[in-house]
């Protein structure tokens, strides 16, 4: 594939001064020079996913995601754990492509980033099983798990543990060799 690899980026958090969104920023940072990266903004505008709504004329907020996700070559999530599962906003997310489809077969790279030393197992484990469910193409090597992670991240979205970057590197060439 010669063409510009076009990644949309998906953060489980909406705080402005998310570790899991700047985990995102600082993976944006890796192999600029092949990969188009999107952030996706609207998990906070998506409504509440309600069957009823999912018609073939759906909230112009859920087209515009599906749309997005339509257009990305392979999608990258990193998500925090709340109370042992996976944030509301984002399996809310990932309720309204269920039927619509857009996850079947799309590689997708799965990061939980937490504060703590279990480094949101629970809520890795869970989106695994909702990814699994919409048939999702998740490589092994596409997941990772950062336990406390403002000691591999800084605020300013910089790597500052060798082990994570290499971490993080390897997530993203394997999300590039599964779309390529
Ligand atoms: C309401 C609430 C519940 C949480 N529950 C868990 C939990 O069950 N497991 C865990 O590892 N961290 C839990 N945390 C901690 C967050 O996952 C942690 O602070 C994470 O780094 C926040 O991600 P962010 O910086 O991207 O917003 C919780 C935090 C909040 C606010």
């Amino acid at each position: 594939m010669n063409e510009r690899i076009k990644i949309l980026a998906i953060s489980g958090s909406l705080r402005k001064t998310s570790s899991n969104t700047n985990v995102l920023y600082a993976v944006s940072s890796l192999k600029s020079e092949i990969i188009d990266f999107t952030f996706y903004e609207g998990l906070e505008h998506l409504p509440h996913f309600n069957p009823e709504l999912d018609t073939d004329d759906p909230p112009s907020s859920v087209k515009d995601y599906r749309d997005q996700l339509k257009e990305s070559d392979g999608v990258i999530i990193c998500t925090p754990e709340y109370a042992r599962g996976v944030p509301g906003v984002l399996k809310n997310a990932l309720d309204w492509v269920v039927s619509s489809g857009e996850f079947m077969g799309k590689p997708v790279a799965v990061i939980s980033a937490s504060s703590r030393i279990t480094g949101g197992d629970k809520a890795h484990e869970s989106i695994m099983l909702t990814l699994e469910m919409i048939e999702a193409n998740i490589p092994k090597a596409c997941t990772l798990q950062i336990p406390v992670v403002g000691t591999k991240i800084n605020n300013k979205a910089e790597i500052i543990d060798s082990t994570t970057e290499a971490q993080l590197k390897s997530v993203l060439e394997s999300l590039v060799s599964t779309i390529n």
